[in-house]
């Protein structure tokens, strides 16, 4: 059951996603997502290869379905100088063992929304990539008009560090993605355009009010007016 009634009474508890929830992760996931997912995809994150997970239940609600999935986060570990990330925000990740936590896929069933269960996975998955030293950032992808994910990366922290256009391609169509970045263990998060656009503008006006200074020492020592214009 995808839209289960919400009793006042919820108990959400998370766990890994395990392999009895084959049938409804692919239900839930195929409801909420317009990309579709190979079968060997669901097989891997029930049977956890190549991928961590964390499933949403509420042990409230009756009749066996008190451990029924209903939200989850799918994520896997990548090193990083195999991502593709870390070298297009200019990173030097070559010669590191360095590692990213790439979240693949985060949805909550309608009827549970707006409870927080979305951000609890989030912290999950903060939690376990900083409990490993080598990792350097969780990162993701989100559609670009997907406001209500949006706001809630930016409201966990998630730096929005680069507009991928063109990135998914659903039904024969380009939609432009934001690549969200949330950094741990040290990692620093890149430079916008927009920070290097002001760091840039502030460095400049540095550099030109220490030069008006020395322009405008006189020999002796005391400060005097420059002259713009014609001399
Ligand atoms: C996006 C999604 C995962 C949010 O799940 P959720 O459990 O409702 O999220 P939370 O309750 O933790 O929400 C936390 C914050 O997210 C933002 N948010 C969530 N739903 C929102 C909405 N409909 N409109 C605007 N902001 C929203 C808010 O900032 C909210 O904080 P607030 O409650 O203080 O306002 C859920 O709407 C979903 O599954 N959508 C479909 C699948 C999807 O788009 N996944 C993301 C793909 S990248």
């Amino acid at each position: 059951m995808v839209n289960p009634e919400v009793s006042s009474q919820a108990k959400i508890s998370y766990r890994p996603i395990q392999p009895s929830d084959l049938n409804i992760l692919e239900h839930i996931y195929t409801e909420l997502f317009p990309i579709r997912a190979p079968p060997a995809f669901y097989h891997d994150v029930v049977n956890g290869c190549g991928i961590v997970s964390w499933g949403a239940v509420d042990s409230s609600r009756p009749d066996g379905q008190s451990d029924e999935l209903i939200g989850f986060v799918i994520a896997c570990v990548v090193l990083a100088k195999e991502s593709e990330v870390l070298d297009m925000l200019g990173y030097d990740s070559s010669k590191s063992d360095q590692t990213l936590v790439h979240i693949l896929a985060l949805g909550v069933v309608e009827a549970y929304r707006n409870f927080g269960i979305a951000s609890s996975l989030l912290r999950e998955v903060i939690k376990y990539a900083s409990s490993t030293p080598t990792c350097l950032s969780v990162f993701l992808h989100v559609i670009s008009d997907n406001n209500p994910a949006i706001s809630l990366y930016k409201k966990m922290s998630f730096k929005c560090v680069r507009r991928r256009q063109g990135f998914y391609l659903i039904n024969g169509q380009h939609y432009d993605a934001y690549l969200f970045l949330y950094c741990i263990n040290g990692g620093r998060s890149p430079w916008s355009p927009l920070q290097l656009l002001t760091s840039i503008v502030s460095y400049t006006r540095t550099g030109f009010n220490s030069m008006v200074g020395r322009l405008c020492k006189s020999e002796d020592g005391k400060v005097s007016t420059l002259k713009v214009g014609k001399v």
